[in-house]
């Protein structure tokens, strides 16, 4: 059931209240930190976690979250979107390809973060752009999501078969070079993706919004995540991926997301301003 929730100032006040209360619970029971992220989604999320629980209130919901690890599993879930596809937005892969590529060639070695790779398709997109660029071999990827559920997904490779064709077509207009279908094989629980894209990628838990960098990258890939985030955690996130890349590393964003108006909006100049490709300057 569905409690209707009309707010009056007074209790939009007290909820707001809880809303800190349950956000400072969790990070300081599991340091998880959700305090900045956008407020009318996480609202949402946290009303609808308190009704698949059977929970009435916000303080129920706190309550169970400190005593019940799985409860908190569940929450990440439903905290951290986790929509992804192969080649998602096509004409980014193919930009990647035309103008990134060439810069990463001039490395002798090649550290990528993926940041916020979600089930990793993502990350399996860019392991086969790097192959057909003969640049896999000497590139490290560390794909990293605050999720550990769908970093075990990403480990796996299986991707639903139904999604193929799309994933396929993605692939062709990203300026893909083989048939697809060279890439899995169709099995019992769906496309299990070639294993050795996985032998230079390696999946780690890391939180954005409190966990520090661990090394230096020529590129960061952090797409679709930034989005959920306000505007002083995407500064904060901004600031750790700025620390994090070499002179002359690429930055590559959603479509939704932007350099504009952060801390480190001068540090960078546009590689694609439209496929959101940034280079560090400063
Ligand atoms: C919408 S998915 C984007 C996946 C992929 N980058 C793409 O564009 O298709 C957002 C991912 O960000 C992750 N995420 C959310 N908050 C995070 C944080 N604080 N640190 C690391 N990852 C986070 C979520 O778990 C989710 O997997």
């Amino acid at each position: 059931m569905t409690v209707a929730r009309d707010r009056s100032a007074a209790d939009a006040e007290r909820e707001s209240i809880e809303v800190d209360l349950l956000l400072e619970a969790i990070y300081r029971r599991y340091g998880f930190d959700f305090r900045q992220y956008a407020r009318a989604s996480l609202r949402r999320r946290l009303w609808r976690r308190v009704d698949l629980e059977g929970l009435g209130t916000l303080s129920a919901l706190q309550e169970r979250l400190l005593h019940h690890p799985d409860c908190m599993e569940r929450l990440l879930l439903d905290l951290s979107i986790n929509v992804t596809s192969m080649f998602r937005d096509p004409t980014f892969f193919r930009a990647f390809r035309t103008k990134v590529v060439p810069l990463l060639r001039t490395y002798p070695f090649v550290r990528i973060w993926n940041a916020g790779c979600s089930t990793g398709e993502e990350t399996f997109s860019l392991a086969i752009l790097l192959r057909e660029e003969g640049l896999y071999d000497r590139t490290r990827i560390y794909a990293t999501d605050i999720n550990e559920e769908v970093l075990r997904r990403a480990r796996g490779g299986v991707f639903p078969i139904e999604k193929m064709q799309e994933y396929t077509e993605n692939y062709q207009a990203a300026g893909g070079q083989a048939a697809f279908s060279e890439y899995y094989v169709s099995g019992y629980e769906g496309a299990q993706f070639d294993r050795s894209l996985l032998d230079n990628v390696v999946f780690a838990r890391h939180n954005l919004a409190s966990d520090r960098s661990f090394n230096e990258f020529q590129v960061v890939v952090c797409r679709n995540v930034m989005i959920y985030f306000d505007s002083s955690l995407q500064d904060h996130v901004h600031r750790l991926f700025h620390e994090s890349l070499g002179h002359l590393g690429v930055l590559t964003l959603g479509p939704k997301e932007s350099l504009a108006f952060t801390v480190h909006e001068d540090a960078y100049e546009p590689l694609d301003a439209a496929e959101k490709i940034y280079r560090k300057i400063r």
